[in-house]
């Protein structure tokens, strides 16, 4: 590996493309870590009246978007075809028609320039959001992965060897905080929303369950808590009652946070890790980050969380993950195919 990468010579370009759900994203990164450009055309307006993603409203806008948006990265980075030295696309996790437009058009892309195409998974580009923004960050760490799709704690062991400690049973977090925010009527992407809400509401009004709360597994379950809001929310206005909106909010919010550190505290008391990143969308919550800079100075932990913008999706990780896998001599070619439920993961066989 050491041996490819001296190989690899520092102003060397990858181009990464990404568009496994509603963001378009396209970056233009120099060497491992130099984002010389990190561009997202996000879809929220045209999913927010059905307060999810809209899997065909997704892969169309997403065609409409991507050559505007990368003909705009390269002319705001004055890099032309013939500097970029590979392209990096997210393949998988993801949905079917929006992964498509990435990978097709990537593919199209390396066979007119003659640049080497590599498929990236959408759960290591978010791995590589914190390494990203902090030099600092080497294996072994945690990763908190919690976005629309996916809530995983993942021990990032050596190099590019990760295991996969534990996962949601039922929805996501992400998921969580949008089906809430439908369910009140708040719009979509929920999770922004909800912890604007929540800013002036009482976190002590409501009691939600925090599921898999006190087990010993690295295991997270939310339907209850959505369930519980439900029931909640019907009795309050069966009732003639007025919802708290920001009350619920913070409440929910601080359910969610908790359910999160719980199941963190315990895969590091497991594995030993010290160093504990986050990533994913539900990482640019403010309450999460708080929450988890306290426990980390409480424990000795040191945190590494990115800048919200490389928490939500983007194309900067998916070229850094590109870049590191090309540097162990990962390739693909024109048979990549989008695959939808693309894991990378290594299981705990402990
Ligand atoms: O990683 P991401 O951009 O896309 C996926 O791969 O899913 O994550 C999107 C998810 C959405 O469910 C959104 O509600 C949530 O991240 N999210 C947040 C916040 N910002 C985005 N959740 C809580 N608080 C936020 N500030
Ligand atoms: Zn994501």
């Amino acid at each position: 590996m050491l041996l490819r990468r001296a190989f690899m010579k520092d102003n060397f370009l990858t181009l990464g493309i990404e568009t496994s759900c509603d963001d378009t994203a396209i970056a233009v990164m120099r060497g491992g870590r130099d984002i010389l450009c990190s561009l997202v055309s996000g879809q929220a307006e045209d999913h927010a009246a059905f307060g999810g993603v809209v899997p065909e409203i997704a892969s169309r806008r997403h065609q409409e978007t991507i050559i505007p948006l990368l003909r705009k990265a390269m002319r705001e980075t004055c890099v032309t075809p013939r500097d970029i030295n590979l392209i990096a696309v997210t393949a998988g996790p993801g949905l079917m028609g929006s992964l498509l437009v990435g990978v097709m058009t990537a593919k199209a892309l390396s066979q007119g320039w003659g640049v080497p195409l590599l498929g990236i998974n959408h759960m290591e580009g978010h791995l590589y959001a914190p390494i990203l923004a902090h030099p600092s960050l080497e294996p072994p760490f945690l990763c908190l992965i919690v976005s629309g799709g996916h809530t995983e704690i993942v021990f990032a062991r050596e190099g590019r060897n990760y295991t996969l400690l534990g996962e949601t049973r039922d929805d996501a977090a992400g998921e969580a905080y949008d089906k809430a925010a439908k369910l009140m009527g708040l719009g979509y992407p929920g999770g922004p929303l909800i912890e604007k809400m929540a800013r002036s509401g009482d976190p002590d009004a409501f009691a939600f369950p925090v599921g898999m709360k006190g087990t010993k597994s690295v295991e997270f379950s939310f339907s209850g808590m959505k369930t519980a809001l439900r029931t909640t929310a019907d009795k309050i206005i069966t009732g003639g009652g007025e919802l708290p909106v920001a009350d619920i909010c913070a409440s929910y919010q601080r359910a969610i946070t908790e359910a999160l550190l719980s199941k963190l505290s315990l895969a590091a008391e497991m594995t030993g890790a010290r160093r504990i990143a986050a990533s994913g969308g539900v990482a640019a919550n403010t309450a999460l980050r708080d929450g988890l800079r306290e426990i980390g100075e409480a424990r000795g932990w040191e945190i590494f969380i990115p800048p919200k913008d490389f928490c939500t999706d983007n194309a900067a990780m998916i070229a850094a993950a590109g870049y590191a896998a090309y540097a162990d001599g990962e390739r693909s070619d024109l048979s990549l195919s989008p695959d939808p439920a693309w894991s990378v993961w290594g299981k705990e066989t402990t």
